[in-house]
């Protein structure tokens, strides 16, 4: 069997776009039948949330699309690094913040942006809906799940899936 591909997608809080991120990852992958082929988790930077639920208004928006956030907010380590082979970046702070962990070149090449193959706005951030109203997390929404199908073409274009 050959190893999957781990994808782990990292914002701040890890309460409201990386956990999203990775529910629509995982919801897109298994509905493509090419879920087997991946590990994909998420982790955000401050850790201010660790052991966390996702955000309740991330939750809620989700469910209304009958999507499931189930995750559980943890903290980036090095050994994120080190493991995934993608480490998908919600936007340019946490980009940034991201490439000072690592400690050499190969692991830089692992960190992307989220929104690099957008085409409405190439490598722009997806906004943080955490300060704002209930309208920001139906446009994250969105954005995630429209990035989230790029990404799944890139995987396919560039794998044998
Ligand atoms: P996230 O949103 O990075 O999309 O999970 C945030 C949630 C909480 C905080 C910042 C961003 N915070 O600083 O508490």
């Amino acid at each position: 069997m050959t190893e999957p591909i781990k994808v782990v997608f990292v914002c701040l809080g890890n309460i409201c776009r990386s956990p999203l991120a990775e529910a629509l990852f995982i919801h897109e992958l298994d509905k493509e039948g090419i879920f087997h082929s991946f590990t994909i988790d998420s982790c955000g930077t401050n850790g201010l949330h660790n052991g966390e639920a996702a955000d309740k208004r991330t939750r809620e928006n989700a469910s209304k699309h009958g999507i499931a956030v189930p995750s559980i907010s943890r903290q980036l380590t090095y050994g994120d690094i080190q493991d995934f082979d993608y480490i998908i970046t919600m936007a340019s702070d946490v980009y940034f913040q991201v490439l000072r962990f690592c400690e050499t070149k190969e692991e830089q090449l692992k960190v992307h942006l989220f929104r690099k193959y957008d085409p409405k706005a190439p490598s722009a951030n997806v906004p943080d809906p955490w300060y704002g109203g209930v309208d920001g997390f139906e446009d994250v929404f969105h954005i995630i799940k429209e990035n989230t199908d790029y990404w799944i073409q890139y995987f396919k274009n560039n794998y044998r899936l």
